[in-house]
């Protein structure tokens, strides 16, 4: 029975893609406040707290609202994005995760969730995978958002495993930082160049072969 390593799991980009959900939410959002949002604007909301997010997205529009104003637009598109979440199934697990969930499962290695996002709990329950984490740690539990290590760190804690022994999965650069900061193995789902700074990087989810795996474990 192997207990000497852990994996802790990013959710948006690594278990399921929620990005293009963030993104039709954001783009309705900029709309209405009249100029426009762009696939690679979403790029830069990858990782990012909603409150940040929407920081980003006002720059970006050069639009200037009040606290409150900031709050009702905020609670308006988590609404949106959230009717698109309510309609997620199994089916929408990227490629090659449940398999690697089994691999994990089949030879005892603990895993964990390290999210920044406050909707993880429901999103992982309409993919059916809300019970299979030994700890949840998600955007509700932190108050330092990734590329601070605390996400990971309490990951860790929970686990009940020293960081150098944690494994995190991350498609973004943020996330990547945060596992570093850590002292983490971690492994960067996306573009090479982009993650560079990951311990390894992998172009999609399908990357975790058992040959790959056990030369990680091992
Ligand atoms: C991250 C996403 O996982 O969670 C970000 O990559 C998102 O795009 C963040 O803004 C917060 O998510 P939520 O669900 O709390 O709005
Ligand atoms: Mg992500």
């Amino acid at each position: 029975m192997k207990k000497d390593k852990a994996f802790i799991f990013d959710l948006d980009g690594v278990i399921v893609d929620t990005a293009k959900y963030h993104f039709l939410a954001w783009r309705n959002l900029a709309n209405s406040l009249g100029f426009e949002f762009t696939e690679a604007h979403n790029e830069l909301l990858k990782g990012v707290s909603r409150v940040r997010s929407l920081e980003i997205l006002l720059e970006i529009g050069k639009v200037a609202l009040t606290e409150d104003q900031k709050q009702s637009l905020l609670i308006k598109k988590n609404e949106e994005y959230l009717s698109y979440v309510n309609k997620m199934t199994a089916d929408e697990i990227l490629p090659g995760i449940s398999k690697l969930l089994d691999y994990l499962d089949v030879n005892n290695i603990k895993y964990a969730l390290g999210s920044a996002s406050k909707n993880a709990p429901l999103i992982l329950e309409k993919v059916g995978l809300l019970n299979r984490f030994s700890a949840i740690v998600d955007g509700n539990d932190v108050s330092k958002a990734k590329p601070d290590s605390e996400v990971f760190l309490i990951g860790a804690q929970k686990l009940q495993m020293k960081p150098e022994n944690c494994i995190v999965v991350e498609d973004a650069i943020a996330g990547i930082e945060a596992a570093n900061a850590a002292n983490m193995v971690s492994i960067g789902i996306g573009d090479a160049e982009l993650l560079k700074k990951a311990t390894y990087i992998l172009k999609d989810t399908t990357g975790f072969t058992n040959d790959f795996l056990k030369n990680l474990i091992n």
